[in-house]
């Protein structure tokens, strides 16, 4: 019976660290969208393929840092700032896994959309699948899922706790 609870409080943490899974959309949503489009020029440049137009190391570091560039005299980011009336973007401070998350975000916007009046070519996305994805976000799913998981470990630590009793009694 201690064998399983401590299997359980081992596994919990794996579960719940899903919640803090990065989400490349929500990310972009937060932190780039009030100056970025995929498509359009907003306050910033439109972002479609940047991933083909500069490599990674200097995008990581023009948007954690875009003064220093201009400083240091960086062709494109020189560029850039004089064509964006040198509004200067705020660092942005991403870690690797919020970058790459981001990255692949606007990877996946940037590609072609299906043409809207072939039916063949955009099957609908299944329910289930939406279902699914739309609770690993949802708060509204975790806090009660943590608090059953709470309850649950105590009851079982109760139901151990009886046990060993009942075993104890007997001897
Ligand atoms: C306050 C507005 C603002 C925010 C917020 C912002 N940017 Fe920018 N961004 C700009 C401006 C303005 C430029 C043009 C360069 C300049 O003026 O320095 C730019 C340029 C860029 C470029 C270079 C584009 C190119 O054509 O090479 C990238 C990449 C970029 N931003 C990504 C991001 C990402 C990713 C985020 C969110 C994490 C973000 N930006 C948030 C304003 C912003």
């Amino acid at each position: 019976m201690n064998r399983i609870l401590l299997i359980i409080i081992f596994i919990i943490p794996f579960h719940l660290s899903g919640q803090e899974e990065l989400d490349g959309k929500t990310l972009f949503r937060n932190k780039c969208k009030a100056c970025h489009n995929i498509d359009q020029r907003l306050v910033g440049p439109a972002l479609k393929n940047i991933h083909e137009k500069r490599d990674s190391t200097w995008l990581f570091n023009f948007i954690n840092g875009s003064q220093a560039m201009i400083e240091a005299g960086d062709t494109a980011a020189v560029a850039l700032f004089s064509e964006y009336n040198q509004i200067l973007m705020p660092n942005q401070n991403l870690s690797v896994p919020e970058f790459s998350s981001i990255m692949s975000y606007i990877r996946s916007e940037s590609q072609p959309k299906a043409v809207s009046d072939n039916p063949i070519a955009r099957p609908e996305p299944s329910p289930v699948a939406a279902n699914i994805q739309l609770q690993f976000d949802n708060y509204f799913f975790w806090i009660p899922f943590t608090v059953f998981v709470i309850l649950f470990i105590i009851v079982l630590y109760y139901m151990t706790f009886v046990t060993d009793m009942a075993q104890g009694v007997k001897e």
